[in-house]
């Protein structure tokens, strides 16, 4: 058989060890892939690059994807119908569509409309209901930590406050575990505004004990009073609002507060590149065996999700109902460090 692959949406560290255990196993099996540049645009636009076994060699440890990424909408460029014309053009039996939410939620309407596709969920926010976690995930959270316990140091030595924000649009889970992990003074998360007046107990709370205080806040966090997250930057592609600096506003808050001296850092995309961490490569590699047995089983509308430690297909509609938010007694549990 023959298949096609892509990658879309946001790249996640992983997105290669998918491509390379897909292709593998596949090619030990006797089959043959296409690879589609560039997410959607490349299948729309009929750009392939040749992704044979030794195209694969090595690449597990390479962050990125080896087939670029964009975040093109495929209904905005001819829609089942170019797709099944370019599908066809290859003699592709089915394709795997390796994305987040808009990846997944535009592969179940191409499937709706008669192609076959299987899904592999992918998204570092780890906001997927579907599956328990997401590769590069572990990975945005290992550098969110490394990078907190070097703002530790300089603050312990300038006797600062520091403010951390971390990757998170709609959900809190990258703060949440990197936070814990580098044992922050308060964690800000979408799910859970606080008042500033608590921010600034549980800073001073930290001050008074003589630690320098680390704030972790997730990109999306929405500020008391406000409707929407601060965002400053106009619209992405697919006109969400383009995050970042919401630990500006928080560092000036606490200075202006609380008098500690205060400076803040973004870690922004250094979350989402360089290699991925043995787990992201374990389970992206566990994701790709079982999307390319799915897609060899003809197992089309499904996509592969991690429940428990099995690896399960699931109808890839689960992977379109609510995002999987952090929950109020996980918060309630880091909270109880807080201070
Ligand atoms: O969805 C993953 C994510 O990394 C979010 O955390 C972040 O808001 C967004 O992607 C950034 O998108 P872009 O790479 O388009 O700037």
């Amino acid at each position: 058989m023959r298949f096609g692959i892509l990658t879309s949406g946001g790249d996640a560290p992983g997105l290669n060890a998918v491509i390379r255990s897909i292709v593998r196993l596949g090619d030990t099996k006797g089959h043959q892939f296409v690879g589609f540049k560039n997410g959607w645009e490349g299948l729309v636009e009929n750009n392939t690059m040749p992704i044979l076994r030794k195209d694969v060699k090595g690449i597990a440890s390479l962050g990125g994807t080896i087939l670029g990424t964009s975040r093109t909408n495929p209904f905005d460029h001819g829609g089942p119908e170019r797709v099944a014309e370019v599908l066809d053009s290859h003699e592709l039996d089915g394709l795997i569509a390796i994305g987040g939410e808009g990846t997944l939620a535009a592969a179940q309407r191409l499937v709706d409309a008669g192609i076959k596709i299987v899904g592999v969920p992918k998204t570092v926010d780890n906001d997927l209901s579907a599956t328990d976690y997401t590769f590069g995930f572990d990975t945005a959270v290992q550098i969110a930590t490394e990078s907190m316990d070097r703002l530790r140091s300089t603050g312990e030595a300038h006797g600062r406050c520091m403010v951390a924000e971390v990757m998170g649009r709609n959900v809190g889970w990258i703060a949440l575990h990197s936070g814990m992990a580098a044992g922050a003074h308060v964690i800000l998360i979408p799910e859970n505004p606080m008042s500033m007046d608590e921010v600034c107990d549980y800073v001073m709370q930290a001050h008074e004990r003589g630690r320098a205080p680390l704030v972790c806040v997730a990109e999306g966090y929405i500020l008391e009073g406000e409707r929407d997250p601060y965002s400053e930057r106009g619209l992405d592609a697919f006109g969400r609002p383009r995050l970042g600096g919401i630990s500006l506003v928080i560092a000036d808050e606490i200075e202006k507060r609380t008098g500690i001296e205060t400076r803040f850092a973004i870690f922004g995309h250094i979350q989402r590149g360089g290699t991925p961490t043995s787990y992201d490569r374990v389970l992206a590699t566990r994701f790709g065996l079982n999307a390319v047995e799915a897609a060899i089983d003809g197992d089309w509308g499904t996509m592969v999700a991690l429940r428990g430690t099995d690896i399960l297909r699931v109808p890839l509609s689960d992977a379109l109902g609510e995002l999987k938010t952090v929950p109020a007694e996980r918060y309630a549990e880091a909270a109880k460090l807080f201070g």
